[in-house]
C-alpha cells in the first residue's frame, strides 16, 4: 500500500485513473500451450500484466525425501523477470516470490486431485515478463489453465481477482498506481464451481461492508474470467482437432 500522494486516482465523474467504471475489468487474454516442452502452458495477458505458466508433471517427486505416500504435492515457483517491472528487479528469489509461490501451490492444490497420484509431484512455474498488479492473481489463473491443458485431474479451474480501496471507493481489479496509492488490496482466489476460497490475502484495512461489497465484485468478476479460461482450452483443442497439432 502505498504512501502519501498527489495522485488524483478517481477522476470528478467518478471514473478510475484509467477510464474504467468501479467494477470493470482491464482487458484480459489466455493464450493455452505456447511452449512445445512443457506438458501444459498459458500466457495471460491482464491489463498490462504479461505472465507464463508452465507445468510438468505428474512425474515422481525429487528430492525422493519430499514424496507423500498419500498424494502428489504441488511445488510451484512464481518469479519476476529483472525486467519485469520499472526499476529492474534484483534477479532471484526474495520474500515476496517465496511467500507468492507457497500460496499459489496451497490454492492449485486444493483444485488438482492429488491423491490420485501419490509419491508424485506437480510442477508449476509462474514467469512475469511484465508486471502492473495482481501478478499472483493473474499468473495463478494462468497456472490453473496450464493444469488444465497439460490433462492434469482437477476439480474444479481455480480463478482470481483482486479488489481494493481507493479515495474511500471499493473497485475492482487494481492497476498498479491504485496498488500503490489506494488504501486496501484484496487479492482472492476460488474455485470455479464450489465457490470455494482457496486465496486471500489483504494489504491495508476495509471495514466489514467494505469487505463484503468487495468479495461480492470478485466473485461476480470469477465468473467472466472462468469463462475466458474455459474459451482459452476449447480454443486450443478446436485448433487441435482441425490441424491436427
Ligand atoms: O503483483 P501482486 O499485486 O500480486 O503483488 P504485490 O506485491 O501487491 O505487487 C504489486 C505490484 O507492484 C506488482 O504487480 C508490480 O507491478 C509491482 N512490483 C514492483 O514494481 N517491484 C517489485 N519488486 C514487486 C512488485
Amino acid at each position: 500500500m502505498g504512501t502519501e500522494s498527489d495522485i488524483k486516482l478517481i477522476n470528478e465523474d467518478g471514473t478510475r485513473i484509467d477510464g474504467r467504471t468501479a467494477e470493470e475489468l482491464r482487458p484480459i487474454k489466455i493464450e493455452t500451450n505456447v511452449l512445445n516442452r512443457a506438458d501444459g502452458s498459458a500466457l495471460i495477458e491482464w491489463g498490462g500484466n504479461k505472465i507464463l505458466a508452465a507445468v510438468y508433471g505428474p512425474r515422481e517427486a525429487y528430492p525422493k525425501h519430499t514424496q507423500d505416500i498419500n498424494r502428489a504435492i504441488v511445488k510451484c515457483k512464481y518469479n519476476m523477470a529483472a525486467f519485469s517491472v520499472d526499476e529492474r528487479k534484483r534477479p532471484g528469489p526474495d520474500r515476496r516470490s517465496i511467500e507468492i509461490s507457497k500460496v499459489v501451490s496451497e490454492a492449485l492444490t486444493a483444485a488438482i486431485m492429488v491423491e490420485k497420484f501419490p509419491r508424485a509431484q506437480v510442477d508449476v512455474f509462474i514467469e512475469v515478463l511484465q508486471a502492473d498488479a495482481g501478478t499472483r492473481i493473474a499468473g495463478l489463473t494462468a497456472a490453473s489453465v496450464a493444469v488444465a491443458a497439460a490433462g492434469i485431474p482437477m476439480r474444479d479451474f481455480v480463478v482470481g481477482c483482486t479488489a481494493g480501496k481507493v479515495e474511500g471507493k471499493i473497485v475492482l481489479d487494481l492497476c498498479k498506481e491504485e496498488d500503490n496509492f489506494g488504501e486496501a488490496d484484496l487479492p482472492v482466489a476460488v474455485m470455479s464451481n464450489s465457490g470455494k476460497v482457496v486465496l486471500m490475502q489483504m494489504d491495508g484495512s476495509l471495514s466489514l461492508d467494505e469487505f463484503n461489497q468487495a468479495t461480492e465484485m470478485i466473485v461476480r468478476a470469477t465468473k467472466v474470467i472462468n469463462q475466458i479460461q474455459r474459451d482459452a482450452l476449447s480454443a486450443k483443442y478446436a485448433a487441435s482437432m482441425e490441424g491436427g497439432e
